[in-house]
This record gives structure tokens, C-alpha cells and sequence, in this order.
């Protein structure tokens, strides 16, 4: 049976028959639904994202409405299912800030509403971000009963001494039981670590990963720690009571890092990313892909299709201001900007080459409408730091890895108008 929009052989689609909006969405991974918590137990001293701590407030224990930010959320959704029209979500995203706070009835009405909002697949990938510390069994059962099937889980580190310095409130062994459970609970489970931490060694750091791999995950995130600006950590740093592996060290670590993880079967997918085949993050490989996503709740991104071409949207960061907007007038968006081609074309570029399937030639012509310049691709894969792939792919190899931004500097500014999309990947 053909359906509208598909060629009579079952190949590509044929264009002409889809709507502005279709047209730009075809060859896009799925669309999916990020939902920001914005509040946390306790701020940690490296952290930059939007989390917000609260003490006493209007139901006491958690120092938030959670009624009234549950109506937000709820609000929120319904304003961007106008903006976006129907749509097949293939994955919601719960971060933070520390999800896991979250009721279980919170979690579950939000997913009612985006199920009855866009049309959920069956198979949809639901992730919530939890923290050891605030892990209870009970709740992530309620997690699972509201449809959650896949959990983030900040381990940070499993060396004790660390988890303090990094202001942990969470302990290793809070951090075992919590990676238990979570596993005894959800289909799928990941855990994060933060390495190249004061005063670690590549050999310590080649001993926790060893441990940490040894509980057999399917998918591991490890991040390498960055002195964010506006944290207590760059103060320290600035300071010098912070002192952290040099940049050879942490390369080392790195390097250990991809050859531990691909001896363990899971490689990395993306610069910090590592999963079984099949394991990889559904949701994050929407950001990575370029694709749309819907963001709601403080502080959330979006990036989403209409007839009128990719649109950025921004939310308000602060919390209780922004449940204010949306009490009044149906959201929280601050920014909501037509993104150019040109500008999609390199937020393309800087996304696709973090991925090791690298970036799709051909997409980047359709979105973006250029090729990149073949003199600056032949002198970067000479210098050892690009790949340039039959299938029409660009990847960052070698060094190149550690030199994303430089090389999407020097691809962009030989980015030349694409004649037609066969003519770009050639
Ligand atoms: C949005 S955070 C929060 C998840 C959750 N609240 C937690 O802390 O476990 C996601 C991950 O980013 C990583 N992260 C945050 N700040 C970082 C930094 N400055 N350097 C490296 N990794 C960082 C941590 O591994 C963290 O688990
Ligand atoms: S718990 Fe997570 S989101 Fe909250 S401050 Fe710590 S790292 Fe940031």
C-alpha cells in the first residue's frame, strides 16, 4: 500500500507530494520531547546547568509547587504541539537538574499529556536522569509504571574520597545499590563518570573504568571534567587550590578510555558516549543528528519544523519566573528565532562531528545547502585529523577529536553553495 509521500517503488520519498515543513523533516531521525527539572538537592561545585536548590517552600519536604510546576509543564507541552502540528515522538528525554526528584505521578501525567499530544510510538525510548543520593526503589518502580524505560544514572565516581571532593552528596555504596535496582527495574540503564579529577592518575582512572565496567553496562557516559565558567571549581582553579591532570594526562586518559571501552564492546558512538550496538541513546542521537526536538520546562532548547522553516526555541532558565510566563500566557518561550541556513549548517557540522558515524554529506546539503570545500577537506585529512568516507560521511579522527571546534572553523569557512545535493557529496 502506498502512503502519501512515498514513492510507488518503497524507495525515497517523493518530495513534491509532502508539505514545507515535511519536506525539511524527511530523512530526520525521529522527533522527540526534552523535559527540563530544574531543581536539585544539593549544587555541585562543577556544575553549569540550569539547577536551582530549594529549601522549605510551599509543600515543605521538596521546596517546590510540584502541583503548580506540574500544570506548567503540562501548559507548556500543549503550546508547543501547536507550534510543531502532529508529529511521531520516538523519545522523551527527562534531565536536569535532578529528574529523580520528581513524583512518580509528576512523571506519569507528564507522559500522558505528550502521548496525547503527539502520537507516542510504541517502542518510544523514555529516559530520566537520576542521582544515586535520591534514588529509592519504590520511586523508580513509579518511574517504570509511568512508562520510564531507560535511566541516567550520575554515578560521577566510584572512588569515595572523590565523590566528596566533587560534592557528592551520594556515597559508592548508595551508588552500587542505586545501579542495582535501576538495573533490576528499567530495560535500560547508563551511568555517568567525570574523569581526569584532581589529583587522579591514568592508572586510577584506568582502574575505576575497569570497575566500572566490570557491572557490565550497556551504555556508559564519560565525561571529562571541564572548569565551567561561573562554578565554585573555576574559582578554586583560578585560585589554585584546584588543581587538574595537564592536558597530556588527560589526553592519556582519553585514549585509555576509547581502548578499554572498545575492548569491553562498548565504543564510543559519540566523543563521550559508549554503547553496545543498538544501546546508543535514541534521544541524544536526535541533537547529534540534527534532528527536532520539542524542549520544555526552564532553561530548555528546542529546535522545531514548521512550514516556515527551523526555528530555535529558548525558555526562560529561572524556575518560578518561568511558571509564572506559562500561568499567563501559555509558555515560557524568551527566544524563538528562525534559524538560516547557513546557521544550521554549522550547528550541523559542530553536532555531526562529535558522532564516530561522522557527519552525513548529503543531509548537510539538503539542510544546509553547501558542500564543503574539497582543498580544505583534502588538507585536513592529510594532516590526519578528518576522514572523509566513501558512504559520504566526514569524521574527526586522531587528533581531530580533541579539535572539534577548530575543524568546524576551517570547514565552515570553505562551506561553498551545494548545486544539487549529488554534486555536494562528491
Ligand atoms: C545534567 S547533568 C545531571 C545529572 C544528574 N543531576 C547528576 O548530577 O547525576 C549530566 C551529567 O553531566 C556531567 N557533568 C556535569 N557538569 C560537568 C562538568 N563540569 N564536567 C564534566 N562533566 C560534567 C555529569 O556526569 C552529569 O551526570
Ligand atoms: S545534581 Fe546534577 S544537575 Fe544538580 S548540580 Fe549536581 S551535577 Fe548539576
Amino acid at each position: 500500500m502506498a502512503v502519501v509521500g512515498e514513492s510507488a517503488a518503497g524507495g525515497q520519498p517523493d518530495r513534491s507530494a509532502l508539505n514545507a515543513a515535511d519536506r525539511l523533516r524527511a530523512g530526520e531521525p525521529p522527533f522527540g520531547v526534552y523535559v527540563h527539572w530544574p531543581f536539585c538537592a544539593q549544587k555541585c561545585p562543577y556544575c553549569d546547568f540550569n539547577s536551582h536548590v530549594r529549601f522549605g517552600g510551599l509543600d515543605g519536604r521538596t521546596g517546590w509547587d510540584e502541583a503548580r510546576f506540574l500544570s506548567a509543564y503540562l501548559r507548556e507541552l500543549q503550546h508547543f504541539r501547536q507550534l510543531t502540528g502532529p508529529r511521531r515522538a520516538g523519545s522523551v528525554f527527562f534531565g536536569g537538574g535532578t529528574p529523580s526528584l520528581m513524583q512518580g505521578s509528576t512523571v506519569a501525567a507528564i507522559l500522558d499529556e505528550i502521548a496525547r499530544l503527539w502520537e507516542l510510538d510504541q517502542d518510544a525510548e523514555i529516559t530520566l536522569e537520576a542521582n544515586p543520593g535520591s534514588v529509592e526503589a519504590g520511586r523508580f518502580r513509579d518511574y517504570r509504571a509511568a512508562g520510564v524505560n531507560r535511566v541516567s544514572l550520575g554515578v560521577q565516581s566510584l572512588v569515595a574520597a572523590d565523590l566528596r571532593a566533587l560534592g557528592r552528596i551520594h556515597t559508592v555504596d548508595e551508588a552500587k545499590a542505586a545501579l542495582k535496582i535501576a538495573t533490576g527495574t528499567f530495560e535500560r540503564t547508563s551511568f555517568d563518570l567525570i574523569y581526569a579529577r584532581s589529583g587522579q592518575d591514568l592508572a586510577a582512572w584506568r582502574s575505576e573504568l575497569a570497575e566500572a565496567l566490570a557491572f557490565g553496562p550497556s551504555h556508559l557516559s564519560l565525561y571529562q571534567l571541564t572548569i565551567e565558567p561561573g562554578t565554585m571549581f573555576e574559582k578554586l582553579h583560578a585560585a589554585g587550590q584546584l588543581v587538574v591532570p595537564d592536558e597530556d594526562t588527560a589526553t592519556d586518559m582519553f585514549e585509555a578510555t576509547q581502548e578499554m571501552t572498545d575492548a569491553a564492546g562498548l565504543p564510543a558512538y559519540e566523543v563521550s558516549n559508549h554503547a553496545r550496538p543498538g544501546e546508543e541513546s535514541r534521544h541524544n542521537l536526535i541533537y547529534w543528528r540534527y534532528g527536532e526536538y520539542a524542549g520544555v520546562g526552564p532553561g530548555a532548547h528546542g529546535r522545531i519544523i514548521t512550514d516556515g522553516g527551523r526555528l530555535a526555541t529558548v525558555i526562560e532558565r529561572h524556575p518560578e519566573t518561568w511558571a509564572g510566563l506559562v500561568e499567563a500566557g501559555g509558555h515560557g518561550i524568551t527566544e524563538l528565532e528562525p534559524i538560516s541556513r547557513e546557521v544550521a549548517a554549522d550547528e550541523m557540522l559542530l553536532m555531526g562531528l562529535r558522532l564516530r558515524e561522522g557527519l552525513d554529506l548529503h543531509r548537510l546539503a539538503e539542510v544546509g545547502g553547501v558542500r564543503a570545500g574539497g582543498e580544505t577537506l583534502a588538507r585536513l585529512v592529510g594532516e590526519g585529523v578528518l576522514e572523509s568516507v566513501d558512504d559520504g560521511r566526514l569524521r574527526a579522527v586522531g587528533p581531530g577529536r580533541f579539535l572539534i571546534n577548530e575543524l568546524v572553523r576551517q570547514i565552515s569557512a570553505s562551506f561553498v553553495k551545494a548545486g544539487n545535493v549529488a554534486e555536494s557529496i562528491t
